[in-house]
């Protein structure tokens, strides 16, 4: 959920300090990268040696590394950070923040930060309820950062009202759900299809294909983690798909046309990556076919072409991405795939480049658009390409 953001926490010295190394395995387990830096009075209430182990990176505290004279950059803390959370913030660092003071590296990184900074106090509750704090609340959310309420209960000083700092599962839904609410493909549906079909000749023989999959799959992993409702239909493979991601296996391209069309309604982008059989044989054998000396023919009929039939019934709002795998004259037979299936974005497998295609972990692709604007991308991981195609069909989104 959080995977591949960079999320740095600033701890300040407030007794629900002790709460922070759970906070921490909780966004390292949602997928984030973790940076900690103390006040020196945090490292009073929590051991930096537990939030370095859990971070799995050193703590930050002073501006200058006391074992190698090496300065610590707050600029550059400010810039690695996606988001910026300080947990608990105290009375003290509130007034600091609104007052322009920059005393420690927890601060100076925060005058620097450029990212979303969400802001949880904690204190005692005549301190929370006291009308400069109330005012430094206000003057920071006025800033532009988001507080997370402090919520009530029994306090360390055994009075009970409001000072608590949020829960750790709390904080983390909320830095969850802000990178979820952001997200370019939430609240879109994206239908994928992906791998071989195998059509059945006998109960052990099948026309299949070497596709593997993997083009489909890195797809389905990348538009789930831009926010889509993923529904991956997928052919014979073994490849472990995760479980955010909806799949159906199916076999055969009849089974993968049915699929398809059962989500034709609720889908709005279609990325037809599969490798779909164009024949399959007019009769299925219920026994297993026996060899014999004479020469062997097997009857074939065309199997339904899936993207065309999705082109011939989409509305103008649902985006139909289609694949083509071209030998010659590469980029205007694409351009008449493109036009006679009614796709909105042809990607074009180059089969010339030795690492891309079938069973490689690169690809080599070329986009072409609907306005037939020609994009050629360079050699890269399938999950690189899945990434450059889907914001290619993110700026189709949104023209
Ligand atoms: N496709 C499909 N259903 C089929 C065959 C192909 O949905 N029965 C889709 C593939 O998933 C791919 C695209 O069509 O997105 C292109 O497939 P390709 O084999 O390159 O093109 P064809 O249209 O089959 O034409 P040809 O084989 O003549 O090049």
């Amino acid at each position: 959920m959080l995977k591949g953001k960079n999320i740095l926490l600033g701890i300040t010295g407030g007794i629900a300090a002790y709460k922070t190394p759970i906070l921490v395995r909780l966004l390292k387990k949602s997928g984030a990268n973790i940076k900690v830096i103390m006040t020196p009075a945090a490292k009073e209430f929590v051991s930096p040696v537990v939030l370095s182990t859990l971070s799995e990176n050193p703590i930050f505290t002073e501006f200058v590394k006391q074992t190698t004279s090496e300065w610590n950059s707050h600029v550059e803390l400010a810039q690695w950070a996606d988001l910026f959370v300080i947990a608990p913030a105290t009375a003290n660092i509130l007034g600091k923040i609104t007052a322009g003071i920059c005393d420690n590296l927890l601060l100076a990184t925060y005058f620097s930060a450029k990212c979303p900074v969400f802001i949880a106090p904690a204190m005692d509750l005549d301190m929370y309820k006291h009308p400069v704090t109330t005012e430094n609340i206000r003057k920071i959310k006025f800033l532009g950062n988001k507080i997370i309420d402090a919520t009530e209960g029994e306090l360390a000083s055994g009075l009970i009202g409001k000072g608590r700092m949020e829960e750790p599962e709390q904080i983390t839904k909320i830095i969850i759900e802000y990178f979820n609410k952001n997200k370019p493909l939430k609240n879109k549906v994206i239908t994928i299809t992906a791998g071989p079909t195998y059509e059945n000749i006998d109960p052990v023989r099948f026309i299949g294909n070497h596709s593997s999959g993997k083009m489909g799959v890195a797809l389905a992993k990348i538009a789930r983690e831009l926010g889509a409702e993923v529904h991956l239909i997928i052919g014979p493979n073994n490849l472990e798909i995760d479980n955010e991601i909806n799949k159906t296996q199916v076999v055969s391209a009849e089974e993968m046309y049915k699929a398809v069309h059962k989500l034709i309604k609720k889908t709005n982008i279609f990325i037809m990556s599969a490798a779909v059989a164009d024949y399959t044989p007019i009769k299925i054998n219920t026994q297993k076919i026996k060899k014999s000396n004479t020469s062997f023919n097997i009857e074939l009929k065309p199997t339904k072409d899936i993207l065309k039939s999705v082109g011939e019934i989409k509305n103008s709002k649902q985006i139909l991405v289609g694949f083509a795998l071209e030998t010659e004259n590469e980029i205007s037979n694409a351009k008449n795939k493109l036009k006679s299936k009614n796709l909105d974005l042809i990607v074009l497998n180059s089969l010339n480049d030795k690492s891309s295609g079938f069973g490689f972990d690169t690809n080599k692709i070329t986009l072409i658009d609907k306005n037939n604007k020609v994009e050629k991308l360079e050699l890269k991981s399938k999950t690189e390409v899945a990434v450059d195609i889907l914001n290619k069909i993110v700026s189709l989104l949104n023209k």
